[in-house]
């Protein structure tokens, strides 16, 4: 009798818990997707604001490539002790790179802050690896033994001058498929139909 009468009691406590932690589980997952449709929305705003930084600075982000980025150091006969920068370091290939296999000290130097962001935190765990949110023509370049840069003519023509007053004597400027309008090469060198040319101060 006693169990006959507490069945229909148990079983409305039962639907009662599963309605309550139905009706948490669907608010929290509303809650859920609205942060990460927030988290969504808020690094569409900041990519899309980072390549639009690297568009006003004149270039698009577009990475080098492992090789290319080791045979333009071998190029420049980077080594330990030596001082790379790279100008528009992008996601920070090359600077990784430069760094581990070169035992370079290497300063990149990024106006987007995408990737600006994604090359400090690659470089972060490693002394001999600094990386500068700034525009190039802002960055002073006396210390560098080796420049490496990926650009455009225009950055190159502007780039030009700025060598000629702060690179020391004997420093060197690798740069992918873009020349200097009025140095002529030291050296240039073909890699996978792309050309690498070097320069010395
Ligand atoms: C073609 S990508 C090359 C990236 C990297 N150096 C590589 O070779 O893989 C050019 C990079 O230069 C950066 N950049 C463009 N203009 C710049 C400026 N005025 N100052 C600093 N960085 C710039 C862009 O944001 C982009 O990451």
């Amino acid at each position: 009798m006693m169990f006959r009468m507490s069945t229909p009691i148990i079983l409305h406590l039962r639907r009662k818990c599963q309605n309550f932690w139905q009706e948490v589980y669907n608010k929290n997952m509303n809650i859920i997707l609205f942060i990460i449709l927030v988290i969504i929305i808020l690094f569409l705003i900041f990519f899309g604001i980072s390549t639009l930084i690297s568009l006003y600075g004149g270039v698009p982000f577009v990475d080098s490539g492992s090789d290319i980025f080791r045979q333009a150091f071998k190029m420049a006969n980077l080594r330990q002790g030596k001082v790379l920068y790279e100008l528009g370091s992008g996601i920070g290939t090359g600077i990784v790179i430069a760094s581990r296999e070169y035992k370079a000290r290497v300063c990149g130097v990024e106006i987007s802050p995408l990737y600006y962001l994604i090359s400090k935190i690659r470089g972060s765990s490693d002394k001999n690896i600094n990386v500068i949110y700034s525009d190039i023509m802002k960055v002073n370049l006396h210390s560098a033994d080796v420049v490496y840069c990926y650009l455009i003519p225009k950055l190159m023509k502007a780039l030009e001058q700025k060598f000629k007053h702060e690179l020391k004597s004997g420093a060197l400027v690798v740069s992918l498929a873009f020349q200097l309008p009025n140095t002529k090469p030291y050296k240039i060198e073909k890699i996978k139909n792309r050309t690498l040319y070097l320069y010395k101060f």
